[in-house]
């Protein structure tokens, strides 16, 4: 279980997250909808602590950090619970003098301290898994942003996070490699995968979350399941937010 109490985050003067407060249970997946600039990637940033937190506490597992009053979390303390967290990203960030099953091997081996045929094996199959098994040996740029996405999944999922943070997974990519993405990302999600995704893909959320939130201006203006925030809000502004999008799809 993950929970989230109080979660700030602020740049200078300037406050992007005001006061977050979520509980994710096991195996749930959690859909991020909400404008730009509401603070959706501040948010997953600060849940695998690239963004330390201004202030708030976050419970991973046995693990539980809290932020504020200028306290510095000890470095050993930010490892351990960064390693609990996968993330994929937008621009998928492979090592590009690497081949698809060296990305999936390089943390294991380096971070994990696994042994090269072990960290070989799980590679493998994890390409098996988003369907890659024959493309191993290819370097990011032989692939299409497709498959480097995919290969990005398999990479995250390597390091047994007890979380994957999916940061707009899709977005870059062209209309028919999207497909092939969401449905690996549908089938963690089916495998009891904790997942945290931020995406603009309504049919994935209606499908596949288990809770979906909407945050507007750095709070969580919504949550729900999904047929409440699809078909029965009452939210404006979730409404607003929603009419906009399906503008835009025409
Ligand atoms: N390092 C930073 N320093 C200062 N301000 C920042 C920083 N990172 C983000 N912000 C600001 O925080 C706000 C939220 O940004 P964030 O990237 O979280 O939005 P978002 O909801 O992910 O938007 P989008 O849908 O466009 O990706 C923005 O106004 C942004 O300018
Ligand atoms: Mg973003």
């Amino acid at each position: 279980m993950i929970e989230i109490v109080n979660l700030h985050k602020r740049y200078g003067q300037f406050e992007v997250l005001k006061g977050i407060n979520l509980t994710i249970e096991r195996g749930n997946t959690v859909v991020v909808i909400g404008p730009s600039g509401s603070g959706k990637t501040t948010f997953l940033r600060c849940l695998n602590l690239l963004e330390i937190p201004t202030e708030g506490t976050i419970t991973l597992g046995n693990q539980q950090l809290t932020f504020g009053d200028g306290k510095r979390i000890a470095e050993d303390k930010q490892i351990a619970f960064r390693q609990q967290t996968g993330m994929v990203f937008q621009s998928y960030n492979l090592f590009p003098h690497m081949t698809a099953l060296e990305n999936v091997m390089e943390g294991q081996v380096t971070v994990l301290k696994r042994p090269k045929e072990t960290a070989r094996k799980k590679a493998f199959d994890l390409l098996e898994k988003v369907g890659l098994k024959d493309w191993a040996g290819m370097y990011p740029h032989q692939l299409s942003g497709g498959q480097q996405q995919r290969v990005g999944i398999a990479r995250a999922m390597a390091m047994d996070p007890a979380v994957l943070l999916f940061d707009e997974p899709t977005s870059a990519l062209d209309p028919e490699l999207v497909g092939d993405v969401l449905r690996v990302m549908k089938d963690l999600a089916r495998e009891g995968m904790t997942m945290v995704v931020v995406t603009h893909e309504m049919n994935f959320a209606r499908h596949v979350a288990d809770q979906v939130i909407f945050i507007d201006q750095g709070v969580i203006a919504e949550q729900g399941p999904p047929e409440q925030i699809f078909e029965h809000t009452k939210n404006e502004r979730t409404l607003q937010f929603l009419n906009k999008l399906t503008g835009e799809s025409l």
